[in-house]
């Protein structure tokens, strides 16, 4: 341990750490769906200090023509931080951190999506990071997977993303920025939460292995709780267009009477003679 490191308190004589939080408490998280309209599919996360933005395009032709799979598609992501996301400006573009996480994010979405239907072609997954305060990752990966549900692609099920960590030598969930820059550990991780699949593992820093099945326990339930937020959040979008249709559909005004095609005879009509 640094010396920094020594001077930060991250957990205090409650058990409480540095926000408040108990060990096993997650940061709020806010989802939204289909929040662009230009893209296929769209979502937008609040994660603590964390905001993230994501748009699917596809499944549609994968471009260029030579990465194409003659029996399945593409899944290709870009994870990507703005530059004004972090306390330092961020020198934009890609470098080895956000190829890193767009492979890994890519890896993980293509053990859900059913990519056997759409051979040559690509679903396109951007992850723009406005605001960072650690786990954007795990950020990403679920507002992406709202996104891709909200894209109409077929998956298995949603993804979620949530890490663990240890700080202070207590295993903590959802680690904060300063958990994360003092901490002794931090594991991100996803899953399906349907199956328990586990699509996403990282590791920084030691855990042993009963303070990893604790970690992993923590991100577990967590995922659970976060899984609720995503189908919500799907729910809200579309039962609002189902919700709007209908009053539409009420304040409709009646089919006009249709105009009689032919002139009708009146007996008393002016100017109509025998
Ligand atoms: O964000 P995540 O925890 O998935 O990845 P990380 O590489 O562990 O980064 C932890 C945090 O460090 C990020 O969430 C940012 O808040 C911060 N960071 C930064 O300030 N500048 C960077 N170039 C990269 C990360």
């Amino acid at each position: 341990m640094g010396d920094t490191e020594k001077k930060v308190k991250l957990i205090d004589s409650d058990g409480r750490r540095n926000d408040g939080r108990m060990p096993h408490e997650l940061r709020p998280v806010k989802i939204e769906a289909g929040v662009l309209h230009r893209a296929d599919g769209s979502a937008y996360v609040e994660w603590g200090g964390n905001k993230v933005l994501a748009a699917v395009y596809g499944p549609r032709e994968a471009h260029p023509r030579h990465l194409q799979k003659p029996t399945r598609a593409l899944v290709q992501c870009r994870y990507n931080m703005a530059p004004f996301s972090v306390s330092d400006r961020k020198r934009p573009g890609p470098d080895r951190r956000s190829n890193e996480i767009s492979k890994v994010i890519s890896e993980a979405f293509s053990s859900v999506i059913f990519l056997e239907q759409f051979p040559r072609t690509s679903v396109d997954v951007y992850m723009e990071v406005l605001q960072a305060e650690a786990g954007t990752r795990c950020a990403a990966i679920t507002a992406a997977s709202v996104a891709i549900a909200d894209a109409g692609v077929p998956m298995r099920d949603l993804v979620v993303g949530c890490a663990s960590g240890k700080v202070g030598g207590v295993v903590c969930l959802d680690l904060n920025k300063d958990e994360d820059n003092f901490g002794e550990a931090d594991v991100p991780m996803a899953v399906v939460p349907r199956t328990g699949q586990i699509v996403l593992l990282q590791m920084d820093g030691h855990l042993t292995a009963k303070e990893f099945d604790q970690a992993m326990a923590y991100s577990l339930g967590a995922a659970q709780q976060i899984y609720e937020l995503q189908k919500d959040a799907l729910r809200r979008r579309y039962s609002v267009s189902l919700e709007e249709f209908r009053a539409k559909e009420a304040t409709a005004s009646p089919e006009p009477e249709e105009e009689p095609k032919y002139d009708v005879y009146h007996d008393d009509q002016p100017g109509v003679a025998e």
